[in-house]
């Protein structure tokens, strides 16, 4: 028997899967720590162009995950010029890889468009993502919005970005 979990692949949002993520749903007590995802592509859209970076993770031919970068250099709040505005992982298919997948996506994408600091807001407190977070190379910078923790993680641009396909 083969427990490998099926490899994540990035898409982006078309007629054909948007209905499948937007019905993606975390366990209902992570309901609190991030925002619905058609409410995040809600806010893609009515972003200016090139600042929102919606993409889907496709495993095994389901929607598995849905992460959202921003990047908005210009901006006067240091959580939006580069960083992770959401990240949703199905309830059914998280502890498989796919959010640390979706992280490395998005840290790659910051680093094509030249960037070495990528940062990501969380709200604090049990079964929250801060562990995740940690896990995932990021530390809180000691700035707090609102309710939430800024968390940061230098990268390397050194490294050459490869493609998982879908941007
Ligand atoms: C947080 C979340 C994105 C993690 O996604 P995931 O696919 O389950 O995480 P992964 O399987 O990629 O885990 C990567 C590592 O983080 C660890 N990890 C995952 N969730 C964790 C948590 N809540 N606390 C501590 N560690 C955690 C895993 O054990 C794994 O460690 P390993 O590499 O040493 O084995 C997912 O649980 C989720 O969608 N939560 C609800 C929404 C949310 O809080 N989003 C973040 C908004 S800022």
């Amino acid at each position: 028997m083969n427990d490998t979990p099926p490899a994540p692949r990035l898409a982006r949002i078309t007629p054909e899967n948007v209905g499948a993520a937007c019905d993606l749903r975390v366990h209902p007590d992570q309901e609190r720590f991030v925002a619905p995802v058609e409410r995040s592509l809600a806010e893609a859209y009515a972003a200016p162009s090139d600042v929102a970076w919606p993409r889907l993770v496709l495993a095994g031919g389901e929607v598995v995950g849905f992460v959202m970068g921003g990047f908005d250099p210009d901006s006067g709040i240091d959580a939006f010029r580069c960083g992770i505005w959401r990240l949703n992982v199905s309830a059914a298919h998280q502890g498989l890889g796919y959010g640390r997948f979706a992280v490395e996506a998005v840290a790659r994408e910051a680093r094509r468009r030249g960037r070495n600091r990528l940062t990501v807001l969380w709200v604090p407190g049990e079964g929250g993502p801060e562990g995740f977070y940690r896990g995932v190379g990021f530390s809180p910078t000691g700035q707090v919005l609102g309710d939430q923790v800024l968390g940061e993680r230098f990268l390397n641009l050194d490294d050459v970005p490869g493609s998982p396909g879908g941007e």
